[in-house]
């Protein structure tokens, strides 16, 4: 609350709300939409906006899961959220999140786009399939939510927007290379966003963080061969989600959460490239030993 008010002033400096806009949510509760709020880094988000009082609600594909993730942040910090099935993929997927909400008596007042997905292995030898999904989900997706949602988040001068990248999109990232490129996506298009919008009292951030404790590496990796698993200093979501909440309260651009993570952003903007691509191709190999088709041998 407080960081929120110490950064109000700057973020509502040229503010103009619509009345109409105002006038149409009048009544309803503002609430946070978390998508892939069912597990890992999406949960732990909803849960600490839940622990803040605000109204959440989860968005993911699986029924099951959600029901379950809801249980769990109502243990966690009393508020029972909102669970809406859908596939953000889907070009209706805004339409559903802001009906969804408006049947439970609230409005889209924030929206985090973390549901992702990811590949790994040399890019040959992937399904094209595979990585159309990555960027399906993680660009094109991200993006058409974001533009359906925020013309109404700026008539009515609050609210925002928080894109979940990751710390591999600041560099590129071989035999994870449509995932890094897309998280490079999230982190250019976020903060070019953010720049356009500023002023005008929503928030727009973009979150990068290192690796994460929750199933998503897997998806990858199979194997669990890849030398990032042993050698980076990995995070529980619970402290990304504080990272994200504080970082999104003071209106940051970009959060990187972590005092390693952060350092190693600030190596990545001056690393040279012919020196930054052989190291992450080192890390992110999938193989014991360096065989041409990053196969998983
Ligand atoms: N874990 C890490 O180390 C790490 C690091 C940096 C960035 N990130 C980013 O953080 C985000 C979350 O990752 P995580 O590690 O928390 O992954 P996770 O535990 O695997 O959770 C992924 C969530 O996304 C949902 N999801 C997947 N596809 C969806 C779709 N098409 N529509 C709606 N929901 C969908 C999943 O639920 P359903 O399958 O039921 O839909 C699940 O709730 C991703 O964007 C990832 O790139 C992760």
């Amino acid at each position: 609350m407080l960081f929120h008010f110490l950064a109000d002033p700057w973020i509502n400096r040229s503010r103009h709300v619509d009345p109409a806009a105002l006038a149409s949510v009048d009544g309803l509760v503002p609430a946070v939409a978390v998508t892939g709020g069912s597990s890992g880094i999406g949960l732990a988000i909803a849960a600490r906006f839940a622990k803040a009082r605000q109204r959440v609600a989860l968005v993911a594909r699986n029924e099951e899961r959600l029901a379950a993730a809801a249980e769990a942040v109502r243990q966690r910090t009393g508020q029972l959220p909102i669970v809406i099935v859908c596939d953000v993929t889907d070009a209706s997927a805004a339409k559903a999140i802001e009906e969804r909400l408006r049947g439970e008596g609230c409005y889209l007042d924030i929206l985090v786009n973390n549901a992702g997905a990811g590949s790994g292995g040399a890019f040959v030898n992937r399904d094209g399939a595979e990585s159309q999904a990555v960027i399906d989900i993680n660009i094109a997706a991200l993006t058409r939510l974001t533009r359906l949602v925020l013309p109404d988040m700026l008539a009515r001068g609050r609210g925002g927007i928080i894109n979940v990248a990751s710390l591999g999109g600041l560099l590129p990232g071989p035999y994870q290379n449509v995932y890094y490129a897309s998280k490079a996506y999230v982190i250019s298009f976020t903060r070019a966003l953010a720049f356009e919008v500023s002023g005008q009292g929503v928030r727009v951030s973009c979150v990068a963080p290192g690796p994460v404790r929750t199933s998503f590496h897997d998806a990858m990796d199979s194997q669990r061969r890849a030398l990032y698993r042993y050698l980076l200093v990995w995070s529980s979501p619970e402290r990304v989600a504080a990272s994200v909440y504080r970082g999104y309260q003071l209106g940051h651009p970009l959060i990187v959460p972590g005092l390693i993570n952060w350092l190693l952003s600030k190596a990545a903007g001056v690393l040279p490239y012919f020196l930054a691509v052989p190291l992450m191709g080192m890390l992110l190999h999938p193989g014991t030993h360096h065989d041409r088709d990053g196969g998983t041998k």
